[in-house]
């Protein structure tokens, strides 16, 4: 039988927390994105991504909250159900928010059991360096996953005083490897850095076995997330709650235009239902139609509401 390349294997099964470390040693770049909800979900699992990471962006993404700290284990509960009712082969990886584990490990236990077991996620993200160690050694005592994040930690912004570069200095890249080796030695499979110089990265991707993922950390990462709706050109067409535009960081590429497409989408309906362009025949059951019981115009599943009664 013809040998299948090890990617070819990975996409035919679900992805574990060892392919993420095998991929590492192999040299081969490990591709996370973020996903909400089902459909999204469903689109970034076939394009074959290899991690999908409901992160607490989700509370700026797709709730309208400035900043994550407002988001509930509720909230992330709903959403990783939906993103893991979608995806069929990718890792599937959720965010604790806020004041979920920074409290001590038994929080910690208790809402990422949570995410765990009701959410069907497989592994947690939590945010921290030293200081967070105890939480994820009881998490993987306990048979949870666990992905650390270092660097730019957005539950910490106030902290931080705002949205900026990290690990300046030899002092604070000092801190960060401390932080790194103590993460991958407490039992993180995989470790996110995000708005720190690539230099940095760099050193902390060759200290550690087990890979590192960067977001704002440069190319030398063992592989990269970004989040969907920054890449897909959707948050740079959106305002904040006070109407100001947002823009997007300096790392983000965007690679479709879908909040330009989406606005002149809807104001071409409006414009049609307005007009009474739209319905046009072919949206249209008539009486005397002999195939009008079935609502779809394919063998597809339906989508429109009728269809989903
Ligand atoms: O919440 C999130 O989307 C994240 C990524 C930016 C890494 O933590």
């Amino acid at each position: 039988m013809e040998k299948l390349a090890f990617r070819e294997v990975l996409a035919m099964k679900h992805i574990t927390t060892t392919h993420l470390t095998s991929m590492k040693a192999r040299g081969e770049k490990v591709v996370m994105v973020t996903a909400y909800d089902y459909p999204t979900a469903c689109l970034v699992d076939e394009a074959g991504v290899d991690v999908v990471l409901v992160g607490d962006s989700l509370g700026m993404v797709v709730l309208g909250y400035e900043t994550t700290l407002p988001v509930t284990i509720e909230e992330m509960l709903h959403h990783t159900k939906a993103v893991v009712r979608g995806v069929k082969h990718a890792l599937v990886v959720a965010d604790l928010p806020f004041l979920t584990y920074q409290t001590g490990p038994e929080d910690a236990t208790r809402n990422a059991g949570r995410i765990i077991k009701e959410g069907g996620a497989t592994a947690v993200k939590l945010e921290g360096g030293i200081e967070v160690c105890p939480q994820v050694h009881t998490l993987v005592s306990a048979g949870i996953p666990v992905v650390g994040h270092v660097g730019l930690t957005p539950q910490s912004i106030h902290v931080f005083g705002g949205y900026k570069l990290q690990g300046r200095g030899e002092q604070a890249v000092q801190k960060l490897l401390a932080d790194a080796r103590a993460l991958e030695a407490a039992g993180v499979f995989c470790l996110v850095l995000e708005c720190i110089p690539e230099e940095v990265a760099a050193r902390i991707t060759e200290a550690l076995i087990i890979p590192t993922v960067g977001i704002g950390a440069g190319g030398r990462c063992d592989g990269q997330v970004l989040v969907l709706h920054d890449l897909l050109g959707i948050t740079s067409q959106m305002k904040n709650s006070s109407a100001e535009p947002i823009h997007p960081p300096r790392f983000v590429k965007e690679y479709a235009h879908l909040g330009e497409m989406i606005r002149e989408a809807v104001k071409q309906y409006s414009s049609e239902v307005r007009s009474g362009a739209f319905p046009a025949a072919e949206h249209t059951f008539y009486s005397s139609d002999s195939s009008a019981s079935s609502v779809t115009s394919s063998a597809k599943t339906p989508t429109g509401a009728a269809g989903r009664k």
